[in-house]
């Protein structure tokens, strides 16, 4: 559907600090044990308290391009897609565009939570293939840390902070590219999974401040019926639309948010464990930056080679999905 379209490179940050499962018992109830059997979480990494999103994107995005020798101000867009911006306005994105000195793109924010990474590469890929733009990055970052509630143990042992970019070009050659892609929404269920507080219906006031309106709310149980349901039902809709079966994917690449969940879409799909790629256990659920990050280290491992089938996929709040089938 979007052939010839090529993530030319890609890149990641993720800050220094290792947050354990053990260190959360001293901020919240909760054990190792809990958090690793429930979720297969082991550490994650949170920023310092003077770093922000834009700073993440921004390193990731500076390693893409010098991977690629792709110079800054050759980039046409710049998508960053982020729950945690670093302010409401101006975007995040124009932040990393004056960070990486791409004074020649035009950049915005695309928001859907944990789906987001996807999102965007799908909105920049088409603007490469409409011929709009010769170069694209696509960047997920997150600093999920400045939003937990350090009361609420049901939320603040499952996420991280990181960044992934991708810089999207055109290939060569024909046979590359996304074969097809499903995204999708259903906003009657934005209730489970929501921060309140710091937009135009709950503005920044001592209310919203003693209400912890500014931290993410979730119904676990809700989001995690939702992601079983979805995660396998879209990767097989795109596997459907791009005439592939599921024995043909060589690396699938799932949102990193449980293990379970993980699982259950692997069954579905009836296939092996090492075609998956997993780094939950490091970080946790870094939402945008989850499945960029995953692409990079998928890259660096040597668990990628040219011609290969892979198959991004992942859910987020919205609750939004989203999907995509590309070759390599
Ligand atoms: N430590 C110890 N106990 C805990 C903790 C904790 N950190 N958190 C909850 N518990 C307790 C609960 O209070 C409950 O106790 P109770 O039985 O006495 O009431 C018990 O553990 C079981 O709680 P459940 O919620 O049933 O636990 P479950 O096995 O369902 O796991 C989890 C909870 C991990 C949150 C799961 O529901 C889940 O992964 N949901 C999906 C979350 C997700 O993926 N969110 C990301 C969405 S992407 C985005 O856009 C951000």
């Amino acid at each position: 559907m979007l052939n010839n379209i090529k993530v030319l490179s890609t890149g990641k940050h993720l800050p220094e600090r290792v947050v354990t499962n053990k260190e959360l018992e001293n901020y919240v109830e909760t054990s190792e044990n809990w958090i690793s059997s429930r979720t297969g979480i082991e550490e994650r990494r949170f920023v310092s308290d003077n770093e922000s999103t834009s700073d993440l994107a921004a390193v990731a995005a500076k390693e893409a391009l010098k991977r690629a020798e792709v110079k800054p101000e050759e980039v046409s867009m710049i998508v960053v897609t982020t729950m945690t911006p670093d302010m409401p306005f101006p975007s995040t994105a124009c932040l990393v565009q004056d960070k990486i000195g791409a004074e020649n793109a035009f950049a915005f924010d695309l928001e859907a939570a944990c789906s987001g990474f996807l999102y965007g590469l799908i909105v920049g890929s088409q603007f490469v293939s409409a011929g709009s733009c010769r170069y694209v990055l696509v960047i997920g970052a997150e600093t999920m840390s400045k939003i937990l509630d350090f009361e609420d143990r049901s939320t603040c042992v499952l996420f991280g902070d990181g960044a992934g970019a991708c810089l999207l070009g055109k290939a060569d050659n024909h046979n590359q590219g996304i074969l097809s892609f499903d995204l999708g929404a259903d906003g009657g269920k934005s209730e489970i999974l929501k921060m309140p507080g710091g937009g135009s219906l709950f503005p920044a006031s001592h209310e919203t401040v003693k209400n912890r309106y500014h931290y993410l709310k979730m119904n676990g149980n809700e989001v995690y019926k939702f992601a079983v349901k979805f995660l396998g039902q879209s990767a097989l809709k795109t596997l459907e639309d791009a005439g592939k079966n599921p024995d043909e994917i060589d690396l699938l690449i799932p949102h990193q948010a449980n293990l379970r969940i993980i699982d259950s879409a692997v069954k579905k799909l009836g296939i092996d464990y090492d075609k998956v790629f997993l780094n939950v256990a490091k970080y946790g659920n870094m939402s945008a930056a989850s499945i960029p990050v995953a692409l990079d280290e998928a890259l660096d491992d040597g668990k990628i080679t040219r011609g290969d089938l892979l198959v991004l996929v992942g859910f987020g709040a919205g609750l939004t999905w989203g999907s995509c089938v590309l070759v390599w």
